[in-house]
């Protein structure tokens, strides 16, 4: 079994702990994670009380990663993708190599490649040719369409539905049950609100809403 530190100690951290439980009791599992707890420099009191429900302590701040053998690995659940990314760079002088969480009931492409910190939540579906950045969060139940590149940090979130070949670039969040259609690029940094649903382009850093989105 493998150590794994869950960074963030919030709802989604909490949610990411259950994948790990989904991918450890799945049959024929390549890897199984043994969870050392939840890092999270500012965890809320209710927080800590949800995480001691759970079979896995609370460790402290990040810095109880100092000194860690690189046999430990890390997932970063951290649901903003701009926050993600900091967090990412905050980690980054520890040396820790990042896990990659695929619950069981997710279904990615044989051909799809992710890089490192990828989470696929259950229900997530991925069809062929699809290139995903590091630590692209799948949301459950959200698709992600064929011959589509997303970016680093780029969050999917529950019932969304990205089409093909569409690009978003590094930091999207793409929001509850929103599309994007066919052939679109998302630019860096951008929102897309819940609900939304994007038949144009939308440039870097915009937050677009509504039908159709703007
Ligand atoms: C679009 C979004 C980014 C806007 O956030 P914000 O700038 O903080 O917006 P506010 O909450 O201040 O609302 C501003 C206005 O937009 C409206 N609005 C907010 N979100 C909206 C949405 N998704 N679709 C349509 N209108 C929306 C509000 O009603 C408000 O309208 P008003 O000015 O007429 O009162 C955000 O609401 C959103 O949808 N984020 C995605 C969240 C998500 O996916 N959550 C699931 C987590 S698992």
């Amino acid at each position: 079994m493998d150590e794994l530190v869950i960074v963030g100690a919030g709802g989604l951290g909490r949610e990411v702990f259950g994948i790990v439980d989904a991918v450890n009791r799945a049959a024929g599992s390549r890897r199984r994670w043994r969870v050392l707890g939840f890092v999270d420099d500012h965890p809320t009191e209710e927080n800590l009380k949800l995480v001691q429900r759970l079979t896995a302590p609370f460790l402290g701040g990040t810095r109880w990663l100092t000194g860690r053998s690189t046999d430990t690995y890390l997932i970063l659940a951290v649901g903003d993708p701009r926050l993600r990314r900091a967090t990412e760079r905050t980690l980054r002088p520890y040396g820790l190599p990042a896990a990659s969480l695929i619950h069981p009931y997710a279904d990615i492409s044989p051909d799809c490649v992710f890089g490192e910190g990828l989470i696929a939540f259950g229900g997530a579906r991925v069809t062929t040719n699809v290139v995903l950045g590091r630590h692209v969060h799948l949301n459950q139940n959200c698709a992600v369409g064929h011959d589509s590149v997303l970016g680093d940090h780029v969050s999917v979130n529950p019932l969304a539905a990205v089409s093909g070949h569409c690009r978003l670039d590094d930091g999207v969040l793409v929001g509850t049950t929103a599309a994007v259609l066919q052939r679109l690029t998302v630019g860096g940094g951008a929102t897309v609100g819940a609900g939304a649903c994007v038949v144009r382009d939308v440039p870097p850093g915009a937050v677009v809403k509504g039908v159709p989105a703007r």
